[in-house]
């Protein structure tokens, strides 16, 4: 696709060990433009840590290389700390799994809402209180006053994971990442969420990479998905065409639906042979 926010080209990370570097991600590369792009894949195919290389934010001990990383024509591998800043809160976003560790306890929903405001524009604090509840609003929540004035614990998991994204939101960022953005929570209110994200997404025209470990919801949220496996793009589809996949692996991560029952539990790693462990 044309006209892409985000190119990655080659990209390969590495942890040290005793006997040299790893390889876990393996010159992998991709571009996201307005649109949803999934990545999908087992369990330690490489899927966050290509999310979090792409927002800066691996841990140090890693080893990231790539012959291109661009964002909106910004140079990610020349990015100091005062760029990622930056840019972190202003043209992109991530989007956790679950809001209980994405969100500070300590602080009403409001001032956190507003951080992005707060950090990276000149708006009244007036303004940015309008600004959220705005934003509260069109995340869903009803009563966006008395969110606003919350703290999490008041908050159930689908609100908390709506607060999240107003928060990644508020600032109007260009491309969200989102790593498993809803498998905390129970089925209805997994779609609900990503009904929400897909026309936040086409409405503020960004661009969204979404990590998931479920093909059937991917299938029918996404555009195009990406399938990775032990650190390897293994296939690219368009999202329509995920149920009739070729590949053995893709066909078995498409029957191996994560349920909320399996919710916490370790998702099958797949052999050579497409079948579950
Ligand atoms: N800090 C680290 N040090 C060493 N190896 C790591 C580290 N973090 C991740 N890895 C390894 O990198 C591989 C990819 O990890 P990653 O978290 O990206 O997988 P994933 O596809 O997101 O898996 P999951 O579906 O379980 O979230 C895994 O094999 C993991 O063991
Ligand atoms: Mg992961």
């Amino acid at each position: 696709m044309t006209d892409a926010l985000l190119t990655v080209e080659d990209l390969t990370i590495s942890f040290p060990s005793d006997n040299g570097p790893v390889p876990v991600v393996k010159s992998i590369s991709l571009t996201v433009a307005r649109e949803i792009v999934a990545v999908v894949g087992e369990s330690g195919s490489g899927k966050s840590l290509t999310g979090r290389a792409i927002m800066g934010l691996l841990p140090c001990r890693a080893h990231v290389r790539a012959s291109r990383m661009l964002f909106e024509g910004i140079d990610l591998q020349t990015l100091g700390p005062a760029g990622w800043n930056g840019l972190r809160g202003s043209g992109m976003g991530l989007i956790l799994q679950d809001p209980k560790f994405s969100l500070n306890p300590a602080h009403r929903v409001g001032r956190q809402v507003e951080e992005a405001l707060l950090l990276h524009t000149k708006l009244s604090a007036r303004e940015r209180k309008q600004r959220a509840l705005d934003m509260l609003a069109r995340v869903g929540l009803p009563d966006p006053e008395r969110v606003y004035a919350s703290y999490p614990a008041a908050l159930s998991g689908g609100m908390g994971q709506r607060v999240m994204i107003a928060a990644m939101l508020i600032n109007r960022p260009m491309l969200i990442i989102a790593d498993e953005p809803t498998s905390a929570l129970d089925r209805g209110l997994q779609d609900q969420v990503l009904t929400l994200l897909r026309s936040l997404t086409e409405e503020f025209g960004m661009g969204l990479l979404l990590i998931s470990h479920d093909l059937q919801q991917v299938s029918r949220y996404a555009d195009r998905v990406i399938v990775m496996r032990q650190g390897e793009i293994v296939e690219r589809l368009p999202a329509s065409e995920l149920a009739q996949a070729q590949t053995a692996y893709t066909r078995g991560l498409w029957a191996a639906r994560p349920s909320f029952a399996t919710y916490g539990t370790r998702l099958p790693v797949f052999e050579d042979s497409g079948r579950p462990s």
